[in-house]
């Protein structure tokens, strides 16, 4: 027990070395990976839309949903120091972070109306789903390298 309570205590240390060390890179990432997540849920969206697959309310509005909460929380990944490094965030996102959050926030309000629209069918989330595609290009426009 207490041996495996040292080695437990000696990984976290390690881990705490590594975080130290890359804590911009693994930022980095991590706004990475939910922004994948928003590419992810907006292809399952489209292919949707453009009937590739069948509609299904449930999954429209499980996408939504998970592009709305990323949204909640990936403006708060833009820290100062961050822009250096494998990001294509541009100089933007750190000199204007009131703009890029505002833009999340849009977000988060339009992909739930998109995902409450859901239950009223594909021409109706169609509709709503125009509003994210908006925000994603307005955002991309404007804070992301192109
Ligand atoms: C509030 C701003 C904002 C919104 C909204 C936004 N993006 Fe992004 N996106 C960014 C920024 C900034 C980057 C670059 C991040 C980096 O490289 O550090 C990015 C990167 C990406 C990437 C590349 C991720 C990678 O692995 O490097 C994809 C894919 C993406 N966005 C898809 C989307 C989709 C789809 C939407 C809409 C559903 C969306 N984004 C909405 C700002 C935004």
């Amino acid at each position: 027990m207490k041996k495996t309570l040292g080695i437990a205590i000696a990984l976290i240390g390690i881990s705490a070395a590594a975080v130290a060390a890359g804590q911009q890179d693994d930022i980095i990432k991590m706004r990475q990976r939910l922004m994948d997540s928003n590419g992810q849920a907006a292809k399952v969206a489209v292919s949707m839309l453009r009937g590739d697959i069948p509609f299904d309310a449930t999954v429209a509005a499980a996408v939504a949903n998970s592009i709305s909460h990323d949204n909640a929380v990936v403006y708060d990944l833009f820290p100062d120091g961050s822009d250096k490094g494998d990001t294509n965030a541009g100089l933007e996102a750190f000199s204007d972070k009131a703009g890029l959050k505002a833009i999340s926030l849009k977000m988060v309000a339009d992909a739930k109306a998109a995902a409450d629209s859901a239950a009223k069918g594909k021409d109706a989330f169609a509709e709503a789903f125009k509003a994210v595609g908006a925000n994603c290009q307005a955002c991309h426009e404007k804070y992301r390298k192109s």
